[in-house]
């Protein structure tokens, strides 16, 4: 397996390799989730996600100690970020009692670890109720420290971020390593970037291409085709000289959109950006919205979704079709909605995108919130060979950058 080496290369070891029997397990988990209106948890991806290292955890006799962040409370304790809902959830998914003391530091936490019995579950309470976590604070992590033996780190979406239950806890605590999701997730993405089976394509979507330059750019050394959609294609179109009329376009973004076309020209890449749009005024659920081809979007409307014929196009793309001498992908890689997915008259593109890679005779891999959600909105996860739990973390990654919460695991006792 990819990662086995990977692993290995980086000098960090897997969950397999510790001793678990009897040690107290503190595992960083990344349960920042979607709450609804009431304050239940809305998508339980994440909590689902971290279910085989706990399991495995207790299968090896060990004590878990789960530590997460919700949302961005600032330092502050604020009862809307309570992991409260995320216990609830976790004790269903577990049909066991999940422990959560109000503080994930000081007496009460020490006091249900102390008294913890093998198999008990502790969620240690927002670990962002404290500043001290995001200033990656020493002191703060070794107090964290004080309640276990061995760290574990299955916190993906979180591994980009320096904060100290991330970059510095792990480095304190010679008994350290990945969990199984990371292992999975870092084996699916590492593949991405090198020795993926061909052909291979990435379909990026999203608001701008500033945020994802770098992924691009790492991207155009191993794709043999790329589809570019979402309001990012709107800034390739309007580079090529489209009228775009209100749609969002990164205007400082027209030379480099031009200088990657070129690139991708140069390298035998090819690319398919969209040839039609749906239109509208306005973003909202009752706005009149139009199908236009592409370069006739009036002064006063802007590109909200990929048209029919578009995804008639991506879709022959995906399924080989799309003309001779191209063949179905083996290797799909997707981040990034078509369109403002979020509100309905602009959904069916990014749906029928999803549709789409989930039929696809290929290793596909989903890379992002939205996209992530979107899958789940086109009830097609379970087609998807895998959805990263990372937003920002797997884009660092396929960036090229190492993420601080995996250099905080190298070393560490053998
Ligand atoms: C995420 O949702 O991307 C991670 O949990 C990190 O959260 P943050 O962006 O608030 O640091």
């Amino acid at each position: 397996m990819a990662f086995a080496s990977t692993l290995e290369g980086w000098n960090i070891r897997s969950l397999n390799e510790l001793q678990l029997t009897n040690k107290r397990v503190l595992v960083r988990v990344d349960f920042n989730v979607p709450l609804d209106a009431a304050g239940h948890v809305a998508d339980d991806a994440r909590i689902v996600a971290a279910l085989p290292t706990i399991r495995a955890i207790q299968a090896a006799g060990g004590r878990v100690i789960l530590a997460s962040h919700l949302g961005r409370p600032k330092g502050k304790v604020d009862p809307k970020f309570s992991l409260e809902p995320v216990a609830g959830r976790l004790a269903e998914l577990l049909d066991q009692e999940v422990l959560l003391p109000d503080d994930c530091v000081g007496d009460a936490a020490e006091h249900l670890v102390a008294n913890q019995r093998a198999g008990q579950i502790v969620l240690l309470e927002n670990l962002r109720f404290h500043a001290s976590e995001t200033a990656n604070s020493e002191d703060f992590a070794r107090r964290l420290a004080e309640l276990c033996d061995v760290f574990v780190s299955d916190a993906f979406g979180a591994m980009h971020r320096e904060h100290a239950s991330v970059a510095a806890l792990p480095r304190i605590i010679p008994d350290r390593a990945a969990g199984l999701l990371v292992e999975r997730e870092i084996a699916f993405l590492s593949k991405l970037t090198g020795g993926a089976e061909t052909p291979y394509v990435a379909i990026l979507g999203g608001a701008k291409i500033s945020d994802k330059i770098e992924v691009l750019e790492r991207l155009l050394g191993v794709v043999d085709g790329l589809i570019i959609g979402g309001a990012m294609a709107n800034t390739f179109l309007a580079a090529q000289g489209h009228a775009m009329g209100k749609s969002l376009v990164e205007t400082d973004k027209a030379q480099l959109a031009r200088h990657l076309l070129a690139r991708c020209e140069e390298r035998g890449i090819r690319v398919w950006l969209p040839v039609d749009h749906v239109v509208a005024g306005e973003a909202s659920a009752d706005a009149a919205t139009e199908v236009v081809p592409v370069g006739a979007v009036g002064e006063a409307q802007m590109a909200l979704d990929i048209g029919p014929e578009t995804v008639e196009l991506f879709s022959a793309v995906l399924d080989g079709s799309a003309g001779e001498g191209w063949t179905a992908p083996k290797t799909l890689f997707w981040n990034g909605p078509m369109g403002l997915f979020e509100i309905e008259p602009f959904a069916a593109g990014t749906m029928a995108l999803a549709r789409a890679v989930a039929r696809a005779p290929a290793t596909s891999v989903i890379g992002g919130g939205d996209s992530a959600a979107a899958a789940r909105k086109a009830g097609v996860t379970s087609m998807i060979s895998h959805i990263s739990t990372g937003g920002g973390a797997s884009l660092e990654f396929l960036g090229g950058r190492m993420l601080p919460g995996l250099v905080a695991l190298r070393g560490g006792r053998r």
